[in-house]
């Protein structure tokens, strides 16, 4: 069945990808920066509306599925629980008040790895006994990108509701097997290669249990300010920035703030900056998919997206768990 999504905060479109690789149709889409805005629409030819604040909940289309990687906001509850109401004022009442007046039978939010602690873990409290209030029954989970066949540590909270009842069980994801940074490197191409002396490699890198091999770094000031006597060195080393990693590993995760793209890996006995593309790929969108704009804005809007490969897993096993689930009938008309 060809079921109905809407994809709030969109950014680049990467809950779309996953969605739309299983079949499904997108109706509605909401996100307030212009870059990625412009980037979503020379992909999927949809200029998303703005600012999902402004936007009135009746003048969007009734969906199956409400998709949004939403940011982070703590609540200013004073102790008495009230849920729904509670929320006014963040950008989760938005979700809520468009759960509320279009009851889509499924809802999937995205959010950082340490989403549970926020705020003392009042913040994830609150937006499951607003969902719960909603009908929803919930589920959530830490996923690891690089489970889903992308070589990427990148740990991300996925919580889902059903409005039918069923409480979505991650453990039945596909899972696929481990890939390294050397499978989606670029064959060819002008690559940004370090000289001898801009970096050091430390003697045996060890394998982490993330897949990470952290093999080196580079030769940038030492920064001592503040730094204890004898642990100078530590501060270029710790500095992630300066960190690099061998190809045969998994790569770290690609983070929003870094705008300057400092993703160094030893390839090959040569160390290179990845190249955007290669970026991309850690993400698991394909090589058609369009970049426009400035580096600084690519590398952060790729920093802030989601994983397709991990999404289409999620998309899959929600279709089967929830929606072509067999008490289809309890759903709420
Ligand atoms: C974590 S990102 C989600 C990225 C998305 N999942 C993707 O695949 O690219 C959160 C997004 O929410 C957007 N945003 C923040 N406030 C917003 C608002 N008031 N209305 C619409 N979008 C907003 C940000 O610009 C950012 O792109």
């Amino acid at each position: 069945m060809n079921y109905k999504f809407i994809d709030l905060f969109a950014g680049i479109g990467g809950f779309r990808q996953g969605f739309e690789a299983l079949g499904c149709e997108c109706l509605f889409s909401s996100e307030i920066d212009i870059h990625a805005r412009q980037m979503y629409c020379e992909n999927f030819g949809e200029l998303p509306l703005g600012d999902i604040t402004q936007i009135d909940e009746n003048q969007i289309s009734n969906h199956d599925i409400l998709l949004a990687g939403f940011p982070c906001q703590p609540f200013s509850i004073a102790g008495e629980k009230k849920g729904f109401e509670d929320t006014r004022g963040t950008l989760f009442f938005d979700i809520a008040r468009i759960l509320k007046a279009k009851e889509p039978k499924v809802v999937v939010l995205e959010n950082v790895k340490h989403f549970k602690n926020h705020d003392g873990g009042k913040t994830l409290r609150v937006i499951l006994d607003t969902l719960n209030e909603l009908g929803y029954a919930t589920n959530w989970e830490v996923l690891n990108a690089k489970d889903f066949g992308v070589p990427q540590n990148r740990e991300r909270t996925i919580i889902v509701g059903s409005l039918n009842g069923v409480k979505f069980d991650f453990n039945k994801l596909e899972k696929k097997s481990p890939v390294r940074i050397v499978d989606i490197l670029e064959k060819d191409g002008k690559f940004d290669y370090l000289e001898e002396g801009e970096y050091t490699l430390i003697e045996n890198p060890k394998r982490q249990p993330s897949g990470l091999i952290f093999c080196g770094y580079r030769n940038k000031n030492i920064r001592t300010k503040g730094t204890r006597e004898n642990t100078q060195h530590l501060s270029r080393v710790h500095k992630q920035p300066n960190r690099i990693y061998d190809a045969n590993g998994t790569h770290p995760t690609i983070a929003s703030q870094e705008s300057a793209g400092r993703y160094f890996i030893y390839h090959e006995g040569r160390v290179r900056k990845l190249t955007m593309m290669e970026c991309f790929r850690l993400m698991g969108f394909g090589d058609d998919f369009k970049l426009i704009g400035s580096k600084a804005n690519l590398y952060n809007r790729i920093g802030n997206s989601i994983v397709v490969p991990m999404v289409e897993a999620i998309a899959k096993e929600i279709k089967v768990q929830i929606l072509n689930a067999q008490n289809k009938k309890e759903f709420i008309p």
